[in-house]
């Protein structure tokens, strides 16, 4: 049984680039060994992650990661049961927003800054399978 699970947050204001690495490392760190595979955005605010994979490993790790101190204001945005994953190739991809091309968020939204509060979670998924359309998803190694 997989699924596939999205949601929103806002970075705590003392986060910065190296907290961000923390929580990148952790995660390849951790979801492999629970077969979880996903990709996380982090536009300097707001986070927007995917997370694939066994229903109760997904669940688990979203209830963890809402609890995080390093973010507030989690939206749940999209949650489905799933036939393959879209994002197998990633333990925690990332994507840098700062070098993507703005056409891409203007495709989805009213303007190009990354906003899933503002957007429906189908735009917030169509935008997400466009970054790995276009190889903008990066490994931590
Ligand atoms: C935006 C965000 C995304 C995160 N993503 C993951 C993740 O994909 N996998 C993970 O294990 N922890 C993730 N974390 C960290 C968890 O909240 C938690 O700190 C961590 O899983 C604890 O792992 P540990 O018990 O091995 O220390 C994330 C945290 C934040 C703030």
């Amino acid at each position: 049984m997989l699924v596939r699970l999205m949601y929103a947050s806002r970075a705590a204001g003392s986060l910065d680039q190296e907290g961000l690495a923390a929580i990148l490392k952790k995660s390849v760190a951790n979801n492999p060994a629970a077969g979880v595979t996903g990709v996380l955005c982090f536009s300097g605010k707001i986070f927007l992650q995917v997370l694939e994979g066994g229903r109760a490993q997904v669940s688990a790790l979203y209830n963890r990661i809402a609890q995080d101190p390093r973010h507030h204001d989690v939206m749940l945005l999209s949650y489905e049961e799933i036939e393959e994953r879209s994002f197998a190739g990633w333990s925690m991809g990332q994507v840098n927003m700062s070098r993507l091309n703005p056409a891409l968020l203007l495709k989805y939204s009213e303007s190009a800054t990354l906003d899933p509060y503002a957007v429906s979670g189908q735009a917030s998924m169509a935008l997400f399978n466009e970054l790995v359309a276009t190889a903008s998803v990066m490994c931590q190694t």
